[in-house]
């Protein structure tokens, strides 16, 4: 499919899991996508993929949680493609878990600013490209679970992932009617890297637990099958939603 042909998407955090899927999916439909994380190597490989297949990537990289960085990032999409009308906010980090008496201010502030002032400052860079530009666009934040459920040793992750339930919700109703759409993708446990690092602190035990207790589909998902539902809430086929929440997760937080 090619219907994103004219299209631009930026997607931050591209350089594994997640994010790499779901640059992969929008070039598969066409689109032209700008790919941000801060590994350089992982980037340019992703990006000469998906040139080999006929599509069209650019690289910037750059740190989400400073401003300049992100303004950088977002004029790359402009000048090297001429617009912008999809970006994933995605780059996050899980931090270092510990108990709220032993967490360092220092650990709180990176887990913050990279997961959570990083959406704002990226929010706002790309709204003003979309409304200096087509006047037309569509966003989508990455929460998790832990956008809805705390865990002991979770604080600094959980509240950021908490916050972005506000932010969306604030710019859904900003950017709306400007002709922006905003959304917040809520994922539960997903096979990439960040996910298997959660599976080493919390223990395999704890781990196959929860996936065979707790997940009505009794796996973890596939990065592609997260991607795919992000590309379907920037597309046309998601035009009367804006400021949801959804949640591929499997059935994780459907019942006890
Ligand atoms: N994997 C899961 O089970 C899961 C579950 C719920 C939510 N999520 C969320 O999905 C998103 C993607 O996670 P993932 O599992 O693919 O993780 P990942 O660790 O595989 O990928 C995260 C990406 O963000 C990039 N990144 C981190 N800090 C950055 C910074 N300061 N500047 C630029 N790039 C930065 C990393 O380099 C990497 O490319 C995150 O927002 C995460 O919180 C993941």
């Amino acid at each position: 499919m090619s219907d994103m042909n004219q299209k631009v998407a930026l997607i931050t955090g591209a350089s594994t899991g997640i994010g790499r899927a779901t640059a992969e999916a929008f070039a598969a439909r066409g689109a032209a996508v700008v790919i941000a994380a801060r590994r350089k190597e992982e980037l340019e490989r992703l990006a000469g993929e998906i040139k080999s297949r006929g599509g069209k990537a650019s690289v910037v990289v750059t740190d989400v949680a400073v401003g300049k960085d992100v303004e950088r990032t977002v004029a790359h999409a402009i000048e090297t493609f001429g617009r912008l009308d999809y970006a994933v906010n995605n780059a996050a980090i899980e931090g270092k878990l510990a108990a709220i008496t032993d967490l360092p201010e220092e650990e709180w502030d990176r887990v913050m600013d990279t997961n959570l002032k990083s959406v704002f400052l990226c929010l706002q860079q790309e709204a003003r490209a979309m409304l200096a530009g087509s006047r037309h666009g569509a966003i989508v934040n990455i929460g998790s679970v832990n956008s809805f459920l705390g865990f002991p040793t979770g604080s600094a992750y959980v509240t950021s992932k908490h916050g972005l339930i506000g932010l969306t919700t604030c710019a859904s109703a900003e950017l709306a009617p400007r002709g922006i759409r905003v959304n917040l993708l809520c994922p539960g446990f997903v096979d990439t890297p960040m996910h298997h690092r959660g599976r080493a602190l919390i223990g395999d035990a704890l781990y196959d637990k929860l996936l065979s207790e707790r997940v009505h589909l009794r796996r973890a998902g596939r990065p592609e099958e997260i991607a795919q539902t992000i590309v379907f809430l920037c597309s046309d086929a998601a035009s009367y939603i804006t400021g949801a929440t959804l949640t591929p997760d499997g059935g994780f937080t459907l019942t006890v």
